[in-house]
């Protein structure tokens, strides 16, 4: 038999001879059948028994009529299905009892054997697919649901995840700035050196200017331009190392030729004392103007003009380059909306075997305590990962080059 067995069914019918005759064909197609003689007893029955499946009921009975017992089901909160019975054959009564709620409606006739277990099967199946779908859509929600707080926790994760990178990569930012923090006073010792022999001569030569009279409104009004001159100089190199050193917060907008004139001031001095060459090519026209943060940008150049310092200080010791041959070249352009900054020197190059991992952290060809080999990690991280552009490294004919490429505002 194709119907699941035993299912149970209430039959409910004021005559005898109806309930003997139904139960006997439902029983025969393998249905659990109860009865009940009026609707007071279907409904205690209801109350009673467990998993019913199905209530076939009269239409018409003493007391109370398969309508009124439909309504009093609905009340109790039944969503067992229902069959209703009559004995005429009225359209007005199968509407009444479909409005009602029920699921089919039959006529007592003579073929009733037969429609019943059509019906039966039939509102049973359709009951079957319904519970079915309640019971798909009710795991399609908890599912959904499950999802959807899955998907918070992984977005929350993310978020987080994110935080404790910027801050690690921060935090190292500032690590790698202290680092390059001894060779800045170096730069900078070189930097207030000239000053400072200027200021020194205009002292000494005070007591001779007394000595000769030579003293008067005139030579005063001199020197104290001349000194104030050099104290000026000395305070913005201090001040530009100073902003250096202290963190970018927020994204703002910079000129790229700015921040590299700024760097090179620091270092000019330096790098002039080992005779190497230094030229920075631009047009004057253009706006190198870039959203990002400047003194994270000017570690970067500083750290690749210092990189190209001691390759050529190498290729000198290696007697690979003649003493004041030493040349640094930056070029900075606008192209396709990027502004690039192109750093390149005359060092012999990149040795071919490590070129693809310079910019690993802690990658260094440098003698211990020199290099960290944490300088080109950083320069990635923060052209790359906190600014959103591209840096990368080439050999030319005779040295490498470094081309940093940043959108343009
Ligand atoms: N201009 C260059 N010419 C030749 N090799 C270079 C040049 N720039 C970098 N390199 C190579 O890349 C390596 C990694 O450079 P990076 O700046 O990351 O570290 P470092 O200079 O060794 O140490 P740190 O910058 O941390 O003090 C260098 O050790 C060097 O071998
Ligand atoms: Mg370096």
């Amino acid at each position: 038999m194709e119907q699941t067995s035993k299912e149970k069914i209430l039959i409910v019918d004021d005559e005898p001879l109806t309930i003997e005759m139904l139960s006997e064909i439902l029983t025969e197609s393998s249905y659990d059948v109860i009865t009940a003689g009026n609707g007071l007893d279907a409904l205690k029955l209801y109350n009673e028994s467990q998993g019913l499946n199905l209530i076939i009921s009269d239409m018409n009975m003493p007391n109370m009529n398969g309508l009124e017992l439909i309504k009093k089901l609905k009340l109790a909160g039944s969503v067992v299905p229902i069959i209703i019975l009559t004995g005429n054959n009225e359209i007005s009564v199968a509407v009444k009892a479909i409005n009602s709620g029920a699921n089919d409606y039959l006529i007592k006739d003579e073929n009733i054997a037969e429609t019943i277990v059509m019906s039966v099967k039939r509102v049973l199946e359709k009951q079957e697919m319904k519970e079915q779908n309640e019971r798909l859509l009710k795991d399609l929600e908890v599912k959904t649901q499950a999802l959807l707080e899955l998907n918070d926790d992984l977005a929350e994760m993310i978020v987080e995840e994110k935080k404790l990178r910027e801050e690690k990569e921060q935090l190292l930012i500032q690590q790698s700035k202290m680092a390059s923090m001894g060779e800045m006073i170096g730069a900078i010792t070189h930097q207030w050196k000239q000053p400072l022999n200027a200021l020194t001569i205009l002292v000494q030569d005070l007591p001779d200017a007394l000595k000769y009279e030579e003293i008067n409104k005139e030579y005063i009004d001199e020197l104290v331009r001349d000194a104030m001159k050099q104290i000026r100089y000395m305070s913005e190199t201090i001040t530009d190392f100073k902003n250096f050193f202290m963190p970018n917060q927020e994204r703002t907008l910079f000129d790229v030729n700015h921040a590299v004139t700024v760097v090179l001031n620091i270092v000019f001095s330096q790098l002039k004392k080992l005779s190497i060459d230094v030229k920075v090519n631009r047009n004057i026209e253009d706006n190198f103007n870039v959203n990002g943060f400047q003194n994270e940008f000017m570690q970067v150049v500083l750290n690749i003009v210092n990189n190209a310092k001691d390759a050529i200080i190498e290729a000198i010791e290696n007697g690979l380059l003649g003493k004041e041959e030493g040349k640094i070249k930056i070029d900075i352009y606008k192209i396709n909306g990027n502004i690039v900054t192109e750093i390149s020197d005359n060092a012999g190059g990149i040795p071919l075997d490590i070129i693809d991992k310079i910019f690993e952290s802690y990658f260094t060809t440098k003698a211990d305590h020199v290099g960290t080999g944490i300088g080109l990690y950083m320069a990635k991280v923060i052209i790359e990962e906190k600014m959103g552009g591209h840096i990368y490294a080439n050999n030319l004919e005779n040295g490498a080059i470094f081309t940093i490429e940043l959108n343009n505002e």
